[in-house]
């Protein structure tokens, strides 16, 4: 099969790893890629608009595209093939535009889990016209308060406050345009107090397979302290995923969506990512994600030891019940090093050192280029430094000395991942 692989991230060069290890492919290409995806296949420098996307997929015989980031599967990528004659063949892995509302809308996600009595946060929709119901819904909750821009605001959607006048003015710059479009409707959302878990499945859209579940840091400061990032490290499995909670996840959350896309009659054929909050041992779904987390792929996608391109073409093609996927069973770690300065203003093009030391570790690059024979830094997250351990501790300990060795100027790294497991 030829694949074209889209994105550009941590998260895409683990997904090239993984894929450029199937017998079943021939040629691989990803748009835009990293310095890191150039020695698995071929880079492409083009617009990602769909038209080029379309055309290169005809020049380039591609069977199968595998989108990396939830902005084109929102946007309607598979629709998009679906309905074009000269490319309804091609595969695209992930959701049609409907089902991927599930993250590209907090509040059909919402209206979603409420009709199939999927466990979550309670909550209020406004909007401009009800906006004095917002407030008074507001007055009625006990602090931190929560708010939600209803439509994609690449992860800076979410506002948590302590204090209710703090609340009441974030709600009114949200409406009033903070966010876009996306922000025109807004969720006040009950605050969920609990420990945060990512699982994850592989759905043909009538059945599933579960992947290996995972736990991200998302703060940038040690102790989980200061702004949210794309996520500064990761780890899988999660210690705490014992297999009574895992089966009601399974039970409260997984099945019943899965119930959900069918009577919807959506089509969903990729990975879907369940953003729980475990509260007293019970399960609530904070998100949906339609695609793979990032850096979760990073220390996920290495855990799956059969081939997950044939696996991906089996949710293509309605055969994932015959699939089966073998996971490793050691633990696998992953540590982010970043530009200094990220998630807020920082420097690229760095000159980055030590890479071909690394032994023990897998390092999947994000923002990274290739310049003058030299790799150098292009972007807030840099590389993520994956290891495998008998337990969490081996893994993390393999992590650490790679990210020693690594270096390039400004680099930080948090030195406390897995630190509340
Ligand atoms: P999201 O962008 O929806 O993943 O939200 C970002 C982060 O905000 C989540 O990872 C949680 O840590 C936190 N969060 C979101 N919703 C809630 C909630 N209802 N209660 C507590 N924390 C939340
Ligand atoms: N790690 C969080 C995300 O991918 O959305």
């Amino acid at each position: 099969m030829n694949v074209l692989l889209l994105g550009s991230g941590g998260r895409e060069h683990a997904l090239a790893y993984k894929i450029s290890q199937s017998p079943m492919l021939n040629k691989l290409y990803i748009l835009p890629g990293n310095a890191g995806t150039e020695s698995l296949g071929k880079n492409l420098t083009l617009q990602s608009d769909f038209a080029t996307i379309a055309r290169k997929c005809i020049d380039f015989r591609i069977d199968m595209v595998v989108v990396g980031p939830e902005a084109m599967l929102v946007k309607g990528i598979k629709d998009f093939f679906q309905r074009t004659v000269s490319l309804k063949h091609i595969k695209v892995v992930g959701p049609d535009k409907a089902a991927a509302q599930l993250e590209g809308s907090k509040a059909f996600a919402k209206k979603f889990m409420n009709t199939y009595h999927i466990p979550t946060a309670g909550y209020f929709e406004v909007n401009n016209k009800n906006k004095d119901k917002g407030l008074r819904f507001l007055d009625q909750q006990k602090p931190p308060f929560v708010l939600k821009a209803d439509g994609l605001a690449a992860g800076k959607g979410v506002i948590i406050c302590d204090n209710k006048e703090q609340a009441a003015a974030s709600l009114e710059e949200m409406l009033s345009g903070k966010f876009g479009k996306a922000g025109k409707t807004v969720l006040i959302e009950e605050f969920l107090q609990g420990i945060e878990i990512s699982v994850f499945i592989l759905t043909d859209g009538k059945s599933y397979a579960m992947l290996p579940n995972a736990k991200d840091y998302k703060r940038i400061g040690e102790k989980d302290t200061g702004l949210n990032t794309g996520g500064m490290g990761a780890v899988s499995p999660v210690p705490f995923a014992n297999k009574a909670l895992m089966d009601k996840i399974i039970e409260r959350i997984v099945e019943p969506t899965i119930q959900g896309i069918k009577e919807n009659n959506m089509t969903y054929e990729g990975v879907l990512y369940f953003g729980l909050m475990i509260v007293d041992n019970d399960p609530y779904v904070i998100e949906y994600n339609v695609r793979m987390g990032d850096p979760e792929a990073e220390v996920v996608v290495p855990r799956i030891k059969s081939d997950l391109l044939e696996h991906l073409n089996a949710a293509c093609t309605n055969s994932l019940d015959k699939e089966t996927i073998k996971i490793d069973q050691r633990t696998a770690a992953t540590v982010i090093l970043a530009s200094g300065g990220y998630p807020e203003k920082y420097e690229k093009g760095k000159i980055i050192t030590g890479i071909d030391n690394i032994k023990k570790s897998i390092v999947f690059q994000a923002g990274t280029k290739k310049e003058n024979n030299n790799i150098v830094t292009n972007g807030g997250r840099v590389m993520a430094l994956t290891s495998f351990g008998k337990n969490l501790k081996e893994a993390l300990k393999h992590s650490y000395s790679a990210a020693k060795k690594i270096d390039f100027d400004k680099k930080y790294y948090r030195k406390d991942i897995g630190f509340d497991l």
